[in-house]
């Protein structure tokens, strides 16, 4: 097992010929544990209003230089149809955190009516994994009752300071965890990650949230480089320790196949953003999931969490990831191996 000193030197180490080994390993360890498969989630960002204020979103409250949207029902249910019929079996949901009671009962609605819709011939429906932020329990409960099996929330940093000096006061990294916690007990798979690079971050924080994605037990893995967003109050900010994002996210993320071998783990947008190779390194580096972006053009200019975001369709994602070396998998959900594991332990 990889000591904590082991990382730090591996972490530090700024000779390319350091990643491609640690690359090297996570890959051998990705196909002994869950081959080499890739997954899709088809991305529906079908709502950009945010009531949170982090300090470096382009969605946050008080960014009034974007124009808000919300789309209606009949079109991300159109979309659902559409990734459906194309093939997909998964889709995620995301928006930014919208709290009102009645924002929770439309996406419950939104999502029991594309399970209904897409559930044919025996078969389960799509598979839907959300990404709409911090809520109670019962809300996160009635979205799981709808028929959302999958949850992403990042933790953006497991170190409470430096998670204090990103978020306004009214954000707290113990609400965060909380909101964790509840995700598992309703039986979710829950997914969690931070951004790499951020300001103030540095080498020993990276190693805690590797600690941490560990003692959560946690199912899947979201970790992307922090890029500056221009309307925002990080829109000049960085790690002045984390120069080069890009690098250290592939070694995060490929530390992280190899500490928890069997969870799911995505290619990044943000990955894919600041480098045209992003997403055949991320794959290399230990990530089985993409999620090319479906939302409808019209809205995309608006989904500005961060400058430059870069899109690419499923066909050339695709072409990508088999030049890898590897494989999409359609006709199954692709679900996280080690929740699974962690369920069967929960029974015995
Ligand atoms: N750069 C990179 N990623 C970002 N996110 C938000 N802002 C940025 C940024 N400036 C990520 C966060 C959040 C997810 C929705 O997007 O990790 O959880
Ligand atoms: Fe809102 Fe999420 Fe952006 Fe924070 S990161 S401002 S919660 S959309």
């Amino acid at each position: 097992m990889l000591s904590k000193d082991r990382i730090y030197s591996i972490l530090s180490n700024e000779d390319p010929a350091c990643l491609e080994d640690l690359i090297a390993r996570a890959e051998a360890v990705r196909i002994k544990n869950i081959g080499n498969d890739v997954y899709i989630r088809g991305l529906i960002e079908f709502s950009n209003r945010c009531y949170a204020n982090c300090y470096y979103c382009g969605l946050r409250k008080s960014n009034h230089q974007v124009t808000r949207y919300s789309m209606p029902k009949e079109e991300i249910v159109n979309l659902a149809l559409y990734a459906c019929d194309s093939g997909l079996q998964s889709l995620a949901l995301q928006a930014g955190e919208n709290r009102n009671k009645s924002d929770i009962d439309f996406i419950a609605d939104v999502i029991a009516t594309i399970k209904e819709l897409t559930a044919r011939d025996g078969s389960p429906g799509l598979g839907i994994t959300l990404s709409i932020g911090e809520h109670d329990y019962h809300s996160y409960k009635k979205l799981f009752d709808a028929g959302a099996h999958r949850y992403l929330l990042r933790i953006e940093t497991s170190d409470p300071v430096l998670f204090s000096t990103i978020h306004p006061p009214s954000q707290s990294l113990d609400r965060r965890i909380a909101c964790l916690d509840d995700l598992k007990s309703i039986g979710y798979q829950v997914g969690t990650g931070i951004m790499v690079g951020l300001p103030g971050q540095n080498l020993e924080h990276i190693i805690k949230d590797l600690e941490f994605f560990q003692e959560k037990d946690i199912d899947m893995l979201g970790m992307g480089p922090f890029i500056p967003q221009t309307d925002t109050p990080f829109a000049h900010a960085g790690s002045s320790i984390i120069k080069d994002s890009y690098s250290m996210t592939l070694k995060v993320m490929a530390l992280a196949r190899i500490l928890m071998p069997d969870i799911n783990m995505v290619a990044s947008t943000a990955l894919q953003s600041v480098n045209p190779k992003g997403l055949s390194a991320g794959i290399k580096a230990g990530a089985n999931i993409i999620m090319p972006v479906l939302t409808p053009e019209l809205y995309r200019e608006s989904y500005i969490i961060y400058d430059n975001k870069k899109y690419k369709p499923l066909e050339i994602l695709e072409q990508e990831v088999v030049a890898s070396g590897y494989h999409i998998t359609y006709g199954q959900w692709g679900d996280s191996l080690h929740y699974f594991k962690r369920i069967e332990e929960k029974l015995r």
